[in-house]
């Protein structure tokens, strides 16, 4: 069997290019600072232009390869654009993080029809159009790694949620079905459930949203979430794909 080369820990990334959604703020912008510190040359992209060129600055000036772009995750122009950004600036497209998403409360028998599109919209469908644009790129550099950010309620149900918790659940089967075709192409594709982690998205629940019910007691950090990103970027996880890995604080553990 041949001696698989061991990754050298601090540079994994070295000479890769990642491109991510939703880096604005929050997780994103988290999973931007990270990939970038282990050697990537990251795109950051969000709609909040102004959060992302300030959160794209302050990694820059932390000496971090960071560049902003705006992407509509919904719109199929602005990913040929980023995509396009990734081939002029480097070549390549390595990874792609797919973490943008949006939330909101509606019990079940209330919700909206145009809620629900939406919602489905940006968290299934943005990365779906994300793997349609980004394979070709990736394919010509030998491969990739593509991370969904699902959710913890992509798994299991969550009243009031039913347009977020169908939204992520389809993202998790979406990742299988797209790592059976994509294994050929060396490309690698796995969803993240995260639990409760503390970004503007959950400033609005009360009683402290999932605590209770989480073992370990509190949300995680944004830094949490990331390094589970940095492994399935990276050759760490080279066996790794088509699977989910919940990082939820013993959530799910019930
Ligand atoms: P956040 O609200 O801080 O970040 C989401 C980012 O996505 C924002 O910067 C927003 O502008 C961007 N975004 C929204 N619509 C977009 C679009 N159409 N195109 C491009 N960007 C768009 O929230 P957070 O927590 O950082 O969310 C990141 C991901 O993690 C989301 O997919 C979310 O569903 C998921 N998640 C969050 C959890 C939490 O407790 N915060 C738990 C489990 C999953």
């Amino acid at each position: 069997m041949n001696a698989l080369p061991i990754p050298s820990a601090g540079a994994r990334l070295s000479g890769r290019t990642a491109l991510i959604t939703g880096a604005a703020r929050g997780q994103g912008a988290s999973h931007a600072e990270r990939l970038a510190s282990e050697g990537a040359r990251v795109l950051a992209c969000d709609v909040l232009d102004d959060e992302g060129k300030a959160t794209a600055a302050r990694l820059q000036e932390a000496g971090l390869d960071v560049e902003y772009l705006h992407l509509d995750v919904t719109s199929p122009d602005d990913w040929a654009r980023a995509v396009d950004r990734a081939r002029t600036a480097t070549g390549r497209l390595d990874v792609l993080v797919n973490n943008a998403g949006i939330i909101h409360v509606n019990p079940l028998l209330d919700e909206r029809t145009e809620d629900w599109n939406t919602t489905l919209a940006v968290n299934t469908t943005g990365p779906l159009l994300g793997i349609q644009a980004a394979v070709p790129l990736m394919r010509s550099g030998g491969g990739g790694s593509v991370i969904n950010v699902a959710s913890i309620f992509g798994v299991v149900g969550a009243p009031g949620y039913v347009a977020y918790c169908a939204s992520k659940g389809a993202l998790v089967a979406l990742t299988k079905t797209a790592a059976l075709e994509l294994a050929v192409d060396g490309i690698r594709v796995n969803a993240i459930c995260p639990g409760g982690v503390s970004t503007p998205m959950n400033e609005h629940e009360k009683e402290g949203g999932v605590i209770p019910q989480t073992p370990l007691g509190r949300r995680a950090h944004v830094r949490e979430i990331s390094g589970a990103v940095a492994f399935l970027a990276s050759d760490d996880s080279s066996f790794i794909t088509g699977t989910e890995m919940i990082v939820d604080g013993g959530f799910l553990a019930h």
